[in-house]
């Protein structure tokens, strides 16, 4: 995710800045670039690739001044460079933005801009709003801020100056954190806490459609319409800083499977159009060409497998095209059967895993279409495929992955429900029922994620298990699977899942009390059997860990623990399911004091065969 930093007051800013972003380093970037009002004017260094790099043309020509803004890129639109590197000046050389967040219309507000006169120098969606200031502004900078968010859809977190005013900031946000220490004469500015604490810890938390004029000795919060909050909301820091890098959680994971709604709601975000169609131009495919499509391949490897799987489930589900879903390293060498109808989605959050990218080469050598799903703009699975559908999970920084696997299987619901109106094989009004329902999806993790009690409990009595089962059917196959994974991963405890319905034909002699079995139990076509399978398993003593769904209290009679989820369509149950197994196996690792953000053995990303 990409970092802010602002400063006001009597130091020298670039410090502030360069210091100040390097406090949120750990949140990944690939570029860097700072403006500063110096008495020259308003002076824009930015470079691609590590802070080092900007460091050390500062240091060579040095930037004077005490009011800037800063800023680490990680790329959303446009690809990491120097020319898409933030902060954008408008066409006059007064006015420079640093944002995070994604700005949907930015397209049509380009085309407006363009056709108003504006020279627009990026491929960045955060252009726009430099320029909107611009065409705002009549001498009252805040003004024109308010006049040109209004105009944008989408998240923000923003932070404006122009040299006219050389000793105001101006910063606003929408669906993106941004905070403002407040210090002894000088204000800092930025999207996260760690770059603030050196200043201070006293900070205001800006909130959703607030607008702070920041000067060295003052801050000004407006709503957008202009009238005073009179009482921003204040917190005192106690964090130090490893805590504050976490957000205040304990580890990285944990703060990334708390990040999930946002990260759902983000890559959902702009994908429904105002006459109901799936917006993927990514997919880059008339429906003439859909309708040619006689066969899906996925391949990826771990937990972008299991992604993959529950799309199969979906595709064939919906859009009736047959798909097969391969671990990348078997497809390589598998002399796959893909010609020029076939459409295989490589997915990979890293874009790097060296034999998904052997796959997609493979593919297109034999004729067919690639569309990779990934986290990384700019990674080598984007310039090697002939479309890119991105997650907008933000980096993750936990070794085992949580909010990417979530994230890919909501941009793989848009996919499926795309292919499928393409196909015309859904009726309009089941799309769009579909699609309100994964417009909830962001809020059902969230009240997940506030009642935690349960889950810690159950935790606490597996700690010392050395073995364990997982068990779904249909979609739950794959979230059995991912459950296993995490836990196995994590906690270093062997963990197998099987489709439910496979239990006797071998893997039923493992069970024992020592064996605890989790089982997906979320309401669906085959919930009966799962029921029957439950019982099958306790009948031989096992201990069963029941994933099922508010308002079932019958499914208390079969299970020693109940993880509520809450009710959605059974297509769309993948991701609610996902959540208490991420932290159960979350709870059952540290409580065994596992390293859960660096396990043993594993690498963020797999570059080797
Ligand atoms: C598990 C995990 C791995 C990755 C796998 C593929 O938590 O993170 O199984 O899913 O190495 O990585 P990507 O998605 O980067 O291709």
């Amino acid at each position: 995710m990409c970092g802010i930093v602002g400063y006001v007051g009597p130091r020298q800013a670039s410090g502030v800045l360069i210091g100040g972003l390097t406090r949120l380093e750990y949140r990944g970037y690939d570029s860097a670039g700072i403006a500063i009002m110096s008495h020259t004017g308003l002076e824009v260094v930015r470079r691609f690739g590590k802070l080092v790099n900007l460091a050390s043309a500062i240091g060579e020509t040095p930037v004077p001044g005490t009011i800037g803004i800063g800023h680490t890129r990680w790329a959303t639109h446009g690809r990491p460079s120097e020319e898409n590197a933030h902060p954008h000046i408008d066409c006059t050389g007064r006015i420079a933005v640093v944002h995070n967040g994604i700005i949907e219309n930015y397209m049509d507000l380009r085309e407006e801009l363009s056709a108003t006169g504006h020279m627009l120098r990026s491929e960045t969606d955060t252009e726009v709003v430099a320029h909107l200031v611009e065409s705002y502004y009549d001498g009252d900078l805040t003004a024109a801020v308010s006049r040109a968010i209004k105009r944008l859809d989408g998240s923000y977190a923003l932070g404006i100056v122009h040299l006219d005013h050389p000793e105001t900031l101006v910063a606003a946000r929408k669906d993106s954190p941004l905070i403002i220490g407040i210090g002894e004469g000088e204000n800092v500015v930025a999207s996260d806490i760690p770059a603030v604490l050196e200043y201070t810890r006293e900070v205001l938390v800006l909130h959703d459609d607030e607008v702070a004029t920041v000067h060295a000795d003052s801050v000004h919060v407006q709503a957008l319409d202009g009238t005073d909050v009179s009482d921003p909301e204040m917190m005192h820091v106690e964090w130090d800083l490893d805590a504050a890098e976490k957000g205040g959680y304990e580890d990285f994971m944990f703060k990334e499977i708390f990040e999930q709604p946002k990260a759902i709601r983000e890559t959902l975000r702009g994908r429904m159009c105002e006459g109901g169609d799936i917006q993927l131009s990514e997919l880059d495919m008339a429906p003439e060409q859909v309708a040619l499509i006689n066969r899906v391949f996925i391949i990826a490897c771990g937990t972008s497998f299991h992604a993959g799987m529950v799309a199969k489930t979906l595709i064939e589900g919906w859009a009736r095209i047959p798909v097969e879903v391969e671990v990348s390293s078997e497809f390589r060498y598998s002399d796959p059967i893909v010609d020029d109808d076939t459409l295989v989605v490589a997915i990979t959050q890293s874009g790097e895993t060296a034999d998904t990218l052997a796959g997609v080469r493979e593919a297109r050598d034999r004729g067919a279409k690639v569309i990779a799903i990934t986290n990384v703009v700019g990674s080598r699975v984007t310039r090697e495929s002939d479309g890119v559908i991105y997650t907008h999970a933000g980096p993750e920084i936990g070794v085992a992955a949580t909010k990417t696997f979530t994230a890919q299987i909501a941009a793989l619901y848009v996919l499926a429900l795309k292919l499928a109106q393409a196909k015309g094989t859904v009726q309009q009004e089941r799309i769009e029922h579909l699609w309100s329902e994964l417009s909830r999806m962001p809020d059902l993790v969230e009240t997940i994620l506030e009642d935690l009690d349960g889950l810690k409990e159950c935790a606490d009595e597996y700690v010392g298990a050395n073995s364990s089962l997982f068990l779904g059917r249909g979609i739950g196959v794959p979230i059995a699977m991912e459950g296993a994974l995490k836990l196995k991963e994590i906690s270093y405890i062997h963990a197998e899942a099987y489709p439910a319905g496979e239990m006797k034909h071998g893997p039923i002699a493992l069970i024992t009390e020592e064996v605890p079995v989790v089982v997906i139990a979320t309401q669906g076509h085959t919930y009966e059997k799962v029921v029957s399978n439950i019982q099958e398993v306790r009948a031989r003593g096992a201990q069963v860990i029941a994933v099922a769904t508010h308002g079932d209290d019958d499914i208390r009679r079969h299970a020693e623990h109940v993880l509520y989820v809450p009710a959605t369509t059974e297509s769309l149950s993948a991701i609610p399911a996902t959540i208490p197994l991420q932290l159960l196996s979350y709870y059952i690792a540290k409580a065994r004091g596992c390293n859960v953000d660096q396990p043993r053995n594993l690498a963020k990303s797999v570059t080797v065969e």
